[in-house]
């Protein structure tokens, strides 16, 4: 059972927690999904890898969030326990689309003839091949091609991995075409993209593809990577990317084409935050028992930058002055440290709690056990998301710079 409070501080005052705490805040998750499933022209799939929390993913369904991406069995299965619960709640049953391009034999079979799945992204000859033999030539496939992106168009760049260009995309689509019931094309610009017309740039080349190949497309999946407002980051708003996507799908041959996203991090990030303790005050230096390979593993890409704040047991002096500092995680590795710079106030000493905030995405699901540091510890909390504290321009414009 889940424990509630009203906030981090009252939290902190009742448990006094040794190991970190990940605070859930799913009404946040619940209003950005409902802002997705309104605006989005087209059907949201949230992206499960992101977070795979339960609690969470029952919050975006409260939201109207209906059908997700998943990456492997475990994932279709957290998903399909959900069904269960919305079942006896009289909801519609969640739909799981399964969109990593490389799967095993096993996991597609079971995707299909147990879950009921019946989409499935690949980027290559040989996984269409797996694909057809697992479902055992299955009539019912929606089949979408993963069609690579143009590099370096996000704060969290996701090329090189998966997709296919150039000939061999439209040698893909063509092969592909007889043997769906409906074809698709899908594709991840990366994560926290921060201009619109990255969507419509990745559009234009699936509308030249799919002009090459001359086969009808039926499916656009624009992928995730809608971003959040971070801390000295104001990226566009939403309704901008749906706008630009919206247009882009009818400047490129998709107007009649079933429009997707998969967005992960903009529904959920805002939904966590952690707290962890100050276990060593060195000058500028926090020692904190949380780090990169816990919880806050997101603090390694530049661009993203998580608030921070204090909170004092018994309750901390007001007004203290800010100062940068650095963090450093529990573990042995020097890797394990968060630079930062994070603004906090200048007294911050050892038992001191900082609470991390925005951690919702790719961070729960991320931890390791490394060096035996692991916390599994999860409270609800009532409050409105930490998006971070008020801070001067002179000190966003360092934090953005950094
Ligand atoms: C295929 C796919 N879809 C969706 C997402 C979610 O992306 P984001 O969290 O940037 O929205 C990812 C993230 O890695 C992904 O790989």
């Amino acid at each position: 059972m889940t424990q509630t409070f009203g906030s981090a501080a009252e939290m902190i005052a009742a448990l006094q927690p040794e190991d970190p705490v990940h605070c859930l805040r799913p009404r946040a998750a619940r209003t950005a999904a409902a802002a997705f499933v309104t605006g989005f022209p087209g059907t949201v799939m949230y992206a499960v890898k992101c977070n795979p929390d339960r609690r969470l993913l029952r919050a975006l369904v409260d939201g109207g969030v209906r059908h997700f991406d998943t990456a492997s069995l475990p994932e279709i299965e957290a998903v399909n326990d959900l069904v269960i619960d919305d079942l006896s709640n009289g909801q519609a049953e969640p739909v799981c689309h399964f969109m990593h391009p490389v799967k095993s034999r096993r996991a597609i079979g079971q995707a299909y003839h147990r879950y009921g799945v019946r989409s499935f992204v690949l980027d290559h000859p040989d996984e269409l091949a797996k694909v057809m033999e697992a479902t055992g030539r299955a009539p019912d496939l929606d089949l979408f091609v993963r069609m690579a992106t143009p590099r370096k168009q996000a704060v969290c760049d996701l090329g090189g991995k998966f997709g296919v260009d150039g000939a061999e995309f439209v040698e893909l689509l063509r092969r592909c075409r007889p043997l769906a019931r409906r074809l698709g094309i899908a594709f991840h610009v990366g994560s926290q993209c921060l201009s619109p017309s990255a969507y419509a740039r990745s559009i234009a080349l699936a509308g030249q593809g799919a002009g090459a190949a001359g086969v009808p497309v039926d499916l656009l999946d624009v992928g995730g990577g809608f971003p959040v407002r971070y801390q000295g980051v104001t990226p566009p708003d939403w309704s901008d990317y749906f706008s630009v996507i919206d247009a882009a799908r009818r400047d490129h041959g998709f107007t009649a084409a079933d429009l997707y996203c998969e967005p992960g991090r903009a529904l959920v990030a805002d939904a966590m935050s952690i707290v962890a303790r100050v276990e060593l005050r060195r000058g500028d230096a926090l020692h904190i028992n949380d780090g990169v390979y816990g919880g806050l593993s997101e603090f390694r890409f530049e661009g993203i930058h998580l608030p921070v704040r204090r909170h004092r047991l018994g309750g901390a002096p007001d007004g203290a002055e800010l100062m940068p500092f650095r963090l450093f995680g529990p573990t042995c590795d020097p890797v394990d440290s968060m630079p930062g710079p994070h603004w906090l106030p200048a007294d911050v000493a050892e038992g001191d709690y900082i609470e991390i905030g925005q951690t919702g995405a790719y961070s729960t699901c991320c931890r390791t056990g490394f060096n035996g540091f692991y916390s599994d510890r999860f409270v609800f909390l009532r409050d409105a998301p930490f998006h971070g504290i008020e801070l001067p321009a002179s000190e966003l414009r360092e934090i953005a710079a950094a």
